[in-house]
């Protein structure tokens, strides 16, 4: 199953891109998670959607031929990142991309709730009908204190997470083959 990940934030030392990077070795038999890189996508400008520039091509053909995707991503004030708004702004015009594709929202933080809002609006975005995707459901896949449930090299070695991430996994694996 091919998966392509956008990860909502661009910090280098992302938890939510550390998390996905767990995932794509932990799941890597069930799985090969891509990570698609929005930060060169231009600001969504709907004068070009039609022909849009290059960037914006190549991450539509990717998210297009993708099984199912994966985004991963904090909360910032209480919302979506604009990064995260601005691709999925992209997303949702001319080819629709996202329709029908199933996707699977999971959110790091070092905080207790971060993330949730997040999340919660992202589902309502992500019904809009220019993207029309289709997300897990369920409750949201919130990894909250992940800073201290990575070891020294950012990896995720908290036992009752990874169960947690691997029941999700598995839902969302016959979420996508439609046995659920
Ligand atoms: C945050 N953060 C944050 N946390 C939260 O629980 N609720 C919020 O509304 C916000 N808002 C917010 C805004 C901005 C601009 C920043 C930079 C941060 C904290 C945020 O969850 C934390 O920095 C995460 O670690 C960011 O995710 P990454 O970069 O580690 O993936």
């Amino acid at each position: 199953m091919d998966v392509a990940a956008i990860i909502g934030s661009l910090r280098k030392e992302s938890y939510n891109k550390k998390v996905v990077e767990f995932m794509q070795s932990r799941y890597e038999r069930k799985m090969e998670i891509e990570i698609l890189h929005i930060r060169d996508l231009p600001h969504f400008d709907q004068d070009v959607e039609e022909d849009p520039p290059q960037q914006v091509k190549v991450f539509k053909q990717r998210v297009a031929a993708a099984d199912a995707i994966l985004i991963a991503t904090p909360e910032y004030n209480h919302s979506v990142p604009g990064v995260l708004k601005n691709a999925l702004d992209w997303l949702s015009r001319v080819d629709k991309v996202l329709t029908g594709k199933p996707v699977l929202l999971i959110g790091s933080t070092p905080g207790m709730l971060g993330t949730v809002r997040a999340q919660i609006h992202l589902r309502q975005i992500l019904a809009s009908p220019g993207l029309s995707a289709k997300v897990l459901p369920g409750n949201e896949v919130l990894i909250n204190f992940v800073h201290e449930k990575l070891d020294d090299h950012g990896r995720l070695v908290h036992q009752q997470t990874i169960s947690f991430l691997d029941d999700v996994v598995n839902r969302f694996i016959d979420f996508v083959n439609g046995q659920t």
